[in-house]
């Protein structure tokens, strides 16, 4: 049987490539499960620190698994909690990029949301169409998409069910790169590795504190920082850091 996700492993990367191409790798139940429990012990591993997550050329992902889907009744829906354990991927600490090429789409566009950044091909498109399955996004689109872009653009893309391209989606804050399609993977891998060339400690509190912006008020976020910030001086990673800096050399970080 196919196996529903790819993961390698790239020193302190693990490259995660969604493995449903023929069907633009749809999001079925199989493909959710493989990303909460199998990834699970890769992001509690501290030589762990970062996470691709990439789909085809064609298609990062075209969204949840429309065929399965279909026939559910509410019952179904609500009393197995669909879709529930994205919240576990979306929860990992480590940080994660989500490199987009073609479409990211309903489901797709909102597993690039969980990550903490999208760098988008130059092919890549972006939409939200679930209001033309007569639904609207289930895995957190609503929420995460307006945060991200604003009210006018979530609603213009929600309601609308219209794709805008890699261009758009960094005008308006979604994506943080755009990249020619056959660079994708490579500056993608770079700025992995970078990421995880830093101390786990440092880059969990960062990305747990830019989160805090957009999930919190601003006085509690920033008080939020600024406990991490202290707390990052009883890391070893923050003695080593600053000592390389004043003894001009090169950092090396040991995760401790
Ligand atoms: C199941 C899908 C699928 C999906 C594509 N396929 N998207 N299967 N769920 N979301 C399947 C097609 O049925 C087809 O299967 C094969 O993949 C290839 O698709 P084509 O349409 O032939 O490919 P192409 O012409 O390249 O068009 C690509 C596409 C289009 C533009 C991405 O497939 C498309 O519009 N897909 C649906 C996008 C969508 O509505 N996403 C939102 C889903 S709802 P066969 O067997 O014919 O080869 C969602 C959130 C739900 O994500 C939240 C509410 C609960």
């Amino acid at each position: 049987m196919e196996q529903p996700i790819i993961i390698e492993r790239q020193g302190r990367v693990v490259i995660v490539t969604l493995n449903r191409p023929a069907a633009r790798n749809a999001l079925n139940s199989e493909v959710m499960v493989a990303m909460a429990n199998e990834l699970a012990p890769l992001d509690r591993d501290p030589g762990v620190g970062c996470f691709v997550i990439r789909g085809s050329e064609k298609a990062f992902a075209a969204g949840a698994d429309i065929k399965e889907m279909a026939d559910k009744s509410f019952s179904q829906m609500y009393n197995e909690d669909f879709f529930a354990a994205w919240d576990r991927f979306a929860s990992f600490r480590t940080p994660k990029i989500a490199a987009v090429s073609g479409y990211a789409l309903g489901g797709g566009c909102e597993l690039a949301m969980m990550c903490d950044m999208i760098f988008a091909a130059d092919t890549a498109m972006f939409g939200q169409p679930e209001i033309k399955l007569g639904v609207i996004p289930g895995m957190g689109g609503s929420q995460r998409l307006t945060k991200l872009v604003g009210k006018a653009k979530a609603m213009d893309l929600i309601l609308t069910g219209r794709m805008m391209d890699a261009q758009e989606a960094e005008r308006c804050g979604l994506v943080a790169r755009v990249i020619p399609a056959e660079k994708l993977i490579e500056e993608t891998l770079k700025t992995a590795e970078t990421i995880a060339g830093y101390g786990k400690a440092a880059t969990t509190a960062a990305r747990e504190a830019v989160d805090r912006a957009l999930e919190g008020g601003l006085r509690e976020g920033i008080l939020f920082e600024r406990r991490l910030f202290h707390a990052l001086f009883a890391t070893a990673d923050q003695k080593e850091g600053m000592a390389a800096f004043v003894e001009k050399r090169a950092p090396a970080f040991k995760g401790e």
